[in-house]
Formats: structure tokens, C-alpha cells, sequence
């Protein structure tokens, strides 16, 4: 069996409210993201990939076999973007960036502000389920983007940093349709040194 477990929350289930309620970190936590662990483990247990990262398949779908390829993309690309979800948010977060992370974002996007307006915005017209992303580049670059379901940005060979879960099981109980409005609190929840931490690791 696949020695993969479900990272607990790094804090407490009430720790983001009140931009993101209790109940909803619950579901999201201990049921949908727990269901894109068992099976992404359904489908690779008893395979020669069991003992390989969620992190590396997704990095090299061409050499998943079709018949499992799906699973892992949609369910390993779910359980891996849900555990680095949970370690960008925090309680007493939100602000912005210092040091190099600030420096990269307004050499990237010209001010953090225009970062925030081009995130959000990637966020908010995501058609459907989706996540918006701040990734590093393989030329160690920024870029925002979004993209549909759980694909994962390292499918195209870039390092997430930074994500925004959009789909309905992320709000839609707090904020039901107010896509907008919970993606303008959610800065409120953004562990900005968990993000440079990050960002360090993936300029190297
Ligand atoms: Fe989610």
C-alpha cells in the first residue's frame, strides 16, 4: 500500500473565520480532500507508481498508463493542490509580501496591487471548477494563471506557490454564488511567509 496520508490542518478548523467558516473547512479537509487521496491510492496501489510522489506523477503524466492517467490527474492533482491550499492560509495572516517574494511580485506584475487585480481576476473567470495560481517558471519566473478541475500547474513543469481553490465546495455554503466576495476575503487568510518559504525553495 501506498504510503501516503492526509496532511492534518495545520491549525484549527475555526482558525479562518470568519472569511472561511468552520463547517466548510470540515467538508474540505476531512472529506473532499480525503476522497481525492483514497482514490488517487485506489488507482495506483498495486501499481509500480505506489511508491511514487503524487508531486512526480503529475510532473510526468506521459508516463502514467491511460488507463490510470485520469485518476491521477484529476484526484492526485486534488490531493496535492488541497495540501499546499491549506499551508497558504493561516489565522492573523492576509497583509502582503516582504523581501524577495515582494521584490519577484512587483518586478513581475508591477505592484502588488496589480498582482492582487490579476490573481483575483484569474480566480473569477475561471469558468466552472477551477483554481487560480501564482506558479515559478523553470526560468524562475512568475506567472498567474488559471486552470480547470484540480489540473496542477506541475503538469506543465511549473512550481505552484500559491493557490485559490474556486470550486463550489470551497465557499458555496458561507458564500453561496458570491464567488467575488469570497475570493476579496480570502486575502485576508494568505500565509504570505508560508509563500516565500516556497518561493525560496523553487528559485533553487
Ligand atoms: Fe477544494
Amino acid at each position: 500500500m501506498a504510503k501516503i496520508a492526509l496532511p492534518p490542518l495545520p491549525y484549527a478548523y475555526n482558525a479562518l473565520e470568519p472569511w472561511i467558516d468552520e463547517q466548510t473547512m470540515h467538508l474540505h479537509h476531512d472529506k473532499h480532500h480525503q476522497t481525492y487521496l483514497d482514490n488517487l491510492l485506489k488507482a495506483i496501489t498495486g501499481t509500480e507508481f505506489e511508491n511514487v510522489t503524487p508531486e512526480k506523477l503529475l510532473g510526468d503524466l506521459g508516463t502514467v498508463p491511460e488507463k490510470i492517467r485520469g485518476v491521477v490527474r484529476n484526484h492526485g492533482g486534488g490531493f496535492v493542490n488541497h495540501a499546499l491550499f491549506w499551508e497558504v492560509m493561516g489565522p492573523k495572516a492576509g497583509g502582503a509580501p516582504a523581501g524577495d517574494l515582494a521584490k519577484a511580485i512587483d518586478g513581475a506584475f508591477g505592484s502588488f496591487d496589480s498582482f492582487k487585480e490579476k490573481f483575483s481576476a484569474a480566480a473569477a473567470g475561471q469558468f466552472g471548477s477551477g483554481w487560480a495560481w501564482l506558479v515559478v517558471k523553470g526560468d524562475g519566473s512568475l506567472a498567474v494563471y488559471n486552470l480547470p478541475n484540480q489540473d496542477s500547474p506541475l503538469s506543465s513543469g511549473d512550481t505552484p506557490v500559491l493557490g485559490l481553490d474556486v470550486w463550489e465546495h470551497a465557499y458555496y455554503l458561507k458564500y453561496q454564488n458570491r464567488r467575488a466576495e469570497y475570493i476579496g476575503n480570502w486575502w485576508n487568510v494568505v500565509n504570505w511567509a508560508k509563500v516565500a518559504e516556497l518561493y525560496k525553495a523553487a528559485k533553487k
